[in-house]
C-alpha cells in the first residue's frame, strides 16, 4: 500500500443507519452511526421514514465523524459514499450530500458498491484481525442481503450464489415476528437458541440448485407449524421458546453451511471471510470454527462494529479506490439496484 498520508471520509445511508467514518490510510479514525428506533414500532424499516431520518441525521453525523477523528474537514483527501444497492430514498440522502460536500471541498468524489463494501470491510486494518488472502470466499448475510462472493481481488469479485427471496437477516426477523419477539428478531432468537434443544422441532430445508438461496419457503413452514401447533395448546410458544429458537437457528446454519460447503467444493477456496449483521451470529461462529478442523478451512470474520451497516466500510472502499485514483463524475447517481 502507499506511503502517503490520506484522510478519506466514507457516508452510509443506503437502508436504516446514517453512518460517517474517517479513515486515515487503512486506520479507522471515527465510526459514527445513527440507527433509526422509528423502525422498531412498525417491525421492519419504512422506507419514507428513513429518507426523513437521513436527511436529519447526516449533518451531525458527518460533523461528529469528523471531530472524532480529531481533523478539520479541510484535511480530507476524498469523499466516499454509498451509492448502491439500496432504498432509493436514502440512497439519494447520502448521495447529494456527498456530491456537494466533495464539490464545497473540491476533492475527488468516490462511489462505493454496499455489497463491496461488505466484503472489503476484511481489510480495514485493526489489531488482532487477519485479512483474508486471495483469492477467498466471502458470505454476507443480513436483513437484506444473502450472497457467496468469490473474491479475486479488491475489485475483481463475482456473485456464486445469492438469495432468490427473502435474505438470511428477514428469515430470523420473519420468524421472531410470528414468535411475538421483537424487532430485529436474530439477536434475541440466537439467545434463546443457545438453551434450547436444536432437535426439538424439524423444518425441511429448501431444494434450491447451485449456489443460491430461498428463506421464504422456510419462513411460511414455521408460521403454518406455529399456528397448529398453538390450536392444540395455546402456551405452545411460551413453553417451547427455547427449543423453537434452537430448532430454527439449526435449519437456518445448516442451509447456510450445505451452501458453503458446496461453495468450497466447486471453487477448491478454502478461505472463507463473513459480513454482515448475521455474521453476529453464535451458531454461524461455531459452524465455521468447526469447518477449520472438519474441512480445512480457514474463516474470517470482523470486528463486530465493521459488519453490520456501517461507513468504516465505505471510508476503506474509498481509500482503496484513492490509491488507485478511481474517482466519480459529478453527475454520478445513485442506484438501488446496483450489482457487484
Ligand atoms: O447488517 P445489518 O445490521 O443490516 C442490514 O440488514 O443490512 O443486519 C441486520 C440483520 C437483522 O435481520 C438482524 O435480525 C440480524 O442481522 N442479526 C442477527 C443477529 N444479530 C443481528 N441474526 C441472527 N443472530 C444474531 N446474533
Ligand atoms: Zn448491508
Amino acid at each position: 500500500m502507499s506511503s502517503q498520508n490520506i484522510y478519506i471520509l466514507g457516508i452510509e445511508s443506503s437502508c436504516d443507519d446514517t453512518a460517517a467514518s474517517v479513515i486515515f490510510n487503512g486506520q479507522i479514525l471515527s465510526n459514527v452511526i445513527a440507527s433509526q428506533k422509528i423502525h422498531e414500532e412498525y417491525g421492519g424499516v419504512v422506507p419514507e421514514l428513513a429518507s426523513r431520518a437521513h436527511q436529519q441525521n447526516i449533518v451531525p453525523v458527518v460533523n461528529q465523524a469528523i471531530k472524532k477523528a480529531n481533523i478539520t474537514k479541510e484535511q480530507l483527501h476524498a469523499i466516499a459514499f454509498t451509492r448502491g444497492p439500496g432504498l432509493m430514498g436514502s440512497l439519494l440522502v447520502g448521495t447529494s450530500f456527498a456530491k456537494s460536500l466533495a464539490m464545497g471541498l473540491n476533492i475527488p468524489l468516490i462511489d462505493v458498491n454496499h455489497m463491496q463494501a461488505h466484503i472489503l470491510a476484511h481489510f480495514i486494518d485493526e489489531e488482532g484481525f487477519n485479512k483474508p488472502p486471495f483469492p477467498f470466499l466471502a458470505m454476507t448475510i443480513s436483513g437484506g442481503h444473502t450472497q457467496i462472493v468469490k473474491v479475486a481481488n479488491y475489485f475483481d469479485m463475482e456473485v456464486i450464489g445469492e438469495t432468490i427471496d427473502d435474505a438470511v437477516g428477514e428469515a430470523y426477523d420473519k420468524s421472531g415476528k410470528v414468535l411475538g419477539l421483537g424487532y430485529p428478531a436474530g439477536p434475541e432468537i440466537d439467545k434463546r437458541a443457545q438453551l434450547g434443544n436444536p432437535k426439538a422441532f424439524q423444518f425441511t430445508k429448501p431444494k434450491v440448485e447451485g449456489l443460491n438461496f430461498s428463506f421464504s419457503g422456510l419462513k411460511t413452514a414455521i408460521l403454518y407449524f406455529i399456528q397448529k401447533e398453538t390450536k392444540a395448546n395455546p402456551n405452545f410458544i411460551e413453553e417451547n421458546i427455547n427449543d423453537i429458537c434452537a430448532s430454527i437457528q439449526y435449519t437456518i446454519i445448516g442451509i447456510l453451511i450445505d451452501k458453503l460447503k458446496l461453495a468450497v467444493k466447486q471453487t477448491g477456496i478454502k478461505h472463507i471471510a463473513i459480513g454482515g449483521g448475521v455474521s453476529a451470529n453464535s451458531g454461524i461462529r461455531q459452524a465455521l470454527k468447526a469447518g477449520e478442523s472438519k474441512f480445512g478451512w480457514t474463516t474470517y470474520v470482523p470486528k463486530f462494529e465493521f459488519t453490520t451497516d456501517n461507513a468504516a466500510m465505505i471510508a476503506i472502499v474509498g481509500y482503496l479506490k484513492y490509491l488507485e485514483k478511481d474517482f466519480s463524475e459529478q453527475h454520478v447517481t445513485a442506484s438501488a439496484r446496483l450489482k457487484i
